[in-house]
């Protein structure tokens, strides 16, 4: 065979074998079988002393050539070879940022409960072991329970003391408006006359006023209110289940006072105050500086009530009270702003999780 059909062969034989190689090290190795001290192109340059004039004339331009080709499917190899590594290692190493982080969110999430009705329960256990029971009542009421029955008459001054949301809407059969209840002390007028004395019940639950919103009023709030009716019932007993109640929320003696308090339903009235847990009575913006808040009025429930009740005020009486579930909620866990326990804001309710 001559040389220059072998240049051609070599070429060609080296075209079919690189296009199989696949690591770069073989790759070096086919190479330097051609180009290498004694690979076979070299071979062949070695040759060209040996031959005639004419035919090295014809032979080295080619050899030379076949040499600059080689070199040349050598590299476009090897870049080939570099390319699919990269596109491999990113295909391998591809991060799906659609996919859920497992090691976050694969846990089983569980739910907690928000601190009021922490609190709510714990209430409720403590009146459930007095012999209490718990009642409810409708959200929207009439004018009757929220406040006739409850010794405030149409034209008393009193009822401006709870801004109400009244209803645009015609009046019950009765005549009487509709409206968002402002307290649950109209759970004293349907337990009265669903119930005959002795008894005592409490009735937690929401209630709304038309009032402008700070650290310390909300529109929706709770309240948790009991009433007690029975024969000869004092103010001692009043302040005795008062006491048993604070003592065991608070899990120590907290401060108290009681001050005369002015409310309809109540003969005599009281206000019974805490020691601002927040400031220790410093002052701040939840005791509006004053170290005291007010916690639970309450009293000895006035006789024209136990008469729109259906009860005999000549044999029996009683005591009532109406406790701000939040304010007690903010006092006992130090939360500085009512609007929180409304927020629906996971990284709070979530710090008071029992689980
Ligand atoms: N209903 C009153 C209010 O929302 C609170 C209250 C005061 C309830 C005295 C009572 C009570 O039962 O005896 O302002």
């Amino acid at each position: 065979m001559n040389m220059v059909s072998k240049l051609k062969e070599i070429l060609s034989e080296y075209e079919g074998l690189v296009a199989k190689i696949d690591k770069e090290a073989d790759l070096m190795n086919l190479k330097a079988q051609f180009l290498g001290k004694s690979g076979k192109v070299t071979e062949i340059l070695k040759g060209l002393k040996d031959i005639g004039p004419d035919e090295r004339r014809e032979v080295g331009p080619l050899a030379n050539e076949v040499k600059e080709k080689i070199a040349h499917l050598t590299d476009s190899r090897l870049a080939h070879l570099e390319k699919s590594a990269i596109d491999k290692q990113l295909s391998d190493e591809r991060i799906d940022i659609t996919l859920r982080d497992k090691t976050k969110y694969d846990q089983p999430r569980h739910g907690g409960y928000h601190p009021r009705t922490l609190i709510q329960q714990e209430i409720e256990d403590v009146f459930l072991s007095m012999g209490f029971e718990i009642l409810d009542g409708p959200h929207i009421e009439d004018e009757f329970h929220n406040f006739e029955a409850l010794n405030i008459p149409g034209d008393h001054p009193a009822r401006d003391m709870q801004d109400t949301f009244w209803f645009h809407q015609e009046p019950n059969e009765h005549g009487k408006r509709h409206l968002l209840r402002t307290h649950t002390s109209t759970i004293q007028v349907r337990g009265m006359m669903a119930k005959k004395p002795p008894f005592r019940f409490i009735a937690p639950g929401i209630v709304f006023r038309c009032e402008r919103t700070d650290a310390s009023h909300e529109m929706v709030f709770t309240q948790l209110e009991g009433m007690m009716v029975g024969k000869d019932i004092s103010v001692s007993n009043l302040i005795y289940f008062m006491k048993q109640l604070l003592t065991q929320i608070f899990k120590k003696e907290v401060e108290v006072r009681l001050r005369p308090g002015f409310f309809p339903f109540v003969e005599p009235g009281f206000e019974l105050d805490i020691r601002c847990l927040i400031c220790n009575g410093s002052g701040c913006s939840v005791c509006k500086q004053v170290g005291w808040v007010e916690l639970l009025p309450c009293g000895m429930v006035h006789p024209n009530v136990l008469k729109s009740g259906g009860i005999d005020p000549n044999e029996w009486n009683g005591f009532a009270f109406g406790l701000g579930l939040d304010r007690l909620v903010m006092m006992k866990y130090g939360i500085d702003d009512i609007r929180h326990l409304q927020s629906g804001d996971l990284r709070f309710n979530s710090q008071f999780s029992t689980y």
